[in-house]
């Protein structure tokens, strides 16, 4: 099919810069090409996007020098700056933001394979993130602008940032996610060092200007290259104070193990998630398929909120079975700007014969694939397949899919699927569908425990982005939400002092000099 002109790819983007110092610094060394995995040829080939800068490791210590002068052990203007000020470059970044809507979701899409309304999707929840945290920052100064009096002591206690922080974004949200990090991180005070996900990188092209232009040099450093090369050696320095990262455990593994000083070193992460579905046998079960194709389908299973699992009650798996794969033999493959697609192309080149592993070990095992297109192969997409009836010797039992594959478990006992959540290493959400309230309340009072979101009759998901995002073992470290987010990238900080007439009359001429950013009781309208 055509692609509509306003999406065709008509020249390349050459990324030859990269943010280090307040400067946009030239890179005349080696590149690497950014290919789509949708085609812009009727016979199917990759389509160059554009060239990113690999860096080495002397420019990745470049950014952490960078990133560590703004901090300035404590004395940079960033860190000591009055909050109505760092607020005032956070909007004024949002603002140049708002006006690249249209290059970011068209990158999106071809990047990443996202359709077309999540693309819009995405970009429009980063903004209004964005707007959420400046509200919520705005709020919790005004609630800090006091002292409190204890014991003869006064206090004028706030939050303060943590110093350095890394930041690492996944490919599946490369605006959101990162930004969820990223901005929180910057406007509490840190100073930053960020480097896009290995897919969606182009799109931020578009945005460094920006981040030069809305904060003092050195807050904002944005690298290029792989992980290896350049996150590894700022991790391995010792100077880094916060590891921000969404994706999985192994780099996160990895790069905290280089870190000289574990003690020293804060951890912001959300990983992998195996989030399974519960579908007790008086579910409504048309409304337990609808949420179950979301669930499982939307971005290919590309989430970590994804429903990874699904356990059915044996009294109705039969039914189950029969809807649910009709519904996803229904859905409509296509480019991501295609009217309707709800599958799309997948962002990883491997990923197909990945998930044809999972199925050809689930199918020698004894699982069978339950529905027509399952399985289907072509170019850059695998139709997803339904497998059932899944055990726990399946690497897709064990794996995180994190693509177009659904398996499917019958259960008899309702201790089978809590068991197996409880011995599993991850524990972000689960969906629970049911009615009877005498069935459901002992149920949501141990999945509670076993996870960090019970979504009654309803699939996973992260937002409302007030909500807190965590998960428990292996699936995060710290909890995000606009308001989390702020207190997961600071530390409460205070000054006391006895109340005697001599310290009160210096306190009193600090607020009324105005002479401290922190002393500072100014109340933000
Ligand atoms: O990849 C994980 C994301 O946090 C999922 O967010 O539930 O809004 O898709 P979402």
């Amino acid at each position: 099919m055509k692609i509509p002109e306003k999406y065709q790819i008509k020249e390349t983007i050459t990324q030859n810069t990269y943010l280090v110092n307040g400067e946009l610094k030239k890179w005349t060394g080696q590149t690497s090409e950014v290919y789509s995995t949708i085609s812009s040829t009727e016979n199917y080939q990759k389509t160059l996007l554009g060239t990113i800068p690999t860096l080495g490791e002397t420019e990745a210590l470049e950014a952490l020098d960078s990133a560590v002068n703004a901090y300035n052990k404590g004395q940079g203007l960033w860190p000591t700056m009055k909050v109505v000020d760092r607020i005032a470059c956070m909007e004024k970044f949002v603002a140049q933001m708002k006006t690249k809507r249209e290059e970011i979701v068209k990158l999106l899409m071809w990047e990443i394979g996202k359709n077309l309304a999540d693309s819009e999707k995405e970009f429009d929840r980063t903004v209004e993130y964005i707007y959420d945290t400046i509200e919520d920052y705005t709020q919790m100064d005004r609630d800090s602008a006091k002292f409190e009096k204890h014991g003869g002591v006064n206090a004028h206690i706030r939050r303060g940032p943590l110093g350095v922080v890394l930041c690492l974004g996944p490919y599946n949200y490369p605006l959101n996610e990162t930004f969820a990090l990223l901005i929180p991180a910057i406007i509490m005070g840190n100073t930053t060092i960020f480097k896009p996900a290995k897919f969606g990188v182009l799109l931020l092209s578009p945005l460094l200007e920006a981040f030069q232009n809305s904060f003092p040099k050195g807050v904002v450093n944005i690298i290029y290259g792989r992980g290896r090369t350049v996150a590894s050696p700022i991790m391995k320095d010792g100077r880094v104070d916060v590891l921000a990262l969404i994706g999985n455990s192994k780099s996160a593994n990895a790069l905290q193990s280089v870190h000289p000083k574990s003690n020293r070193l804060r951890m912001v992460l959300g990983l992998e998630a195996k989030n399974p579905a519960i579908v007790l046998k008086d579910a409504d079960l048309e409304l337990a398929i609808n949420e179950c194709i979301a669930g499982t389908t939307s971005f290919n299973g590309q989430r970590c909120t994804a429903l990874k699992v699904l356990y059915v009650h044996e009294a109705i798996v039969d039914e189950f079975n029969k809807r649910f794969s009709e519904k996803v033999d229904a859905l409509t493959f296509g480019n991501p700007w295609e009217d309707g697609a709800k599958l799309t192309p997948l962002p990883e080149p491997d990923k197909p014969a990945y998930i044809q592993e999972l199925i050809d070990d689930a199918t020698e095992k004894g699982a069978k694939i339950i529905n027509k297109k399952g399985g289907e192969t072509t170019d850059n997409y695998i139709f997803p397949a339904v497998l059932y009836p899944v055990s726990k010797d399946m690497r897709v039992y064990e794996e995180e899919q994190f693509g177009p594959v659904i398996p499917v478990i019958s259960f008899s006992d309702i201790e089978e699927p809590l068991n197996d959540m409880a011995e599993s290493n991850y524990g972000q959400q689960v969906s629970l569908f049911g009615k009877d309230t005498k069935t459901l309340a002992p149920l949501i009072d141990t999945l509670v425990n076993l996870v960090c979101r019970v979504n009654l009759n309803s699939s996973c998901q992260r937002g409302p982005d007030v909500y807190p995002f965590t998960g428990r073992k292996d699936s995060a470290v710290a909890t995000l939400s606009v308001h989390d987010a702020l207190r997961s990238f600071s530390i409460r900080t205070f000054v006391a002092s006895k109340d005697n007439a001599y310290n009160n009359a210096i306190l009193t001429e600090l607020l009324q000099t105005r002479a401290s950013n922190f002393v500072s009781t100014d109340y933000i309208l």
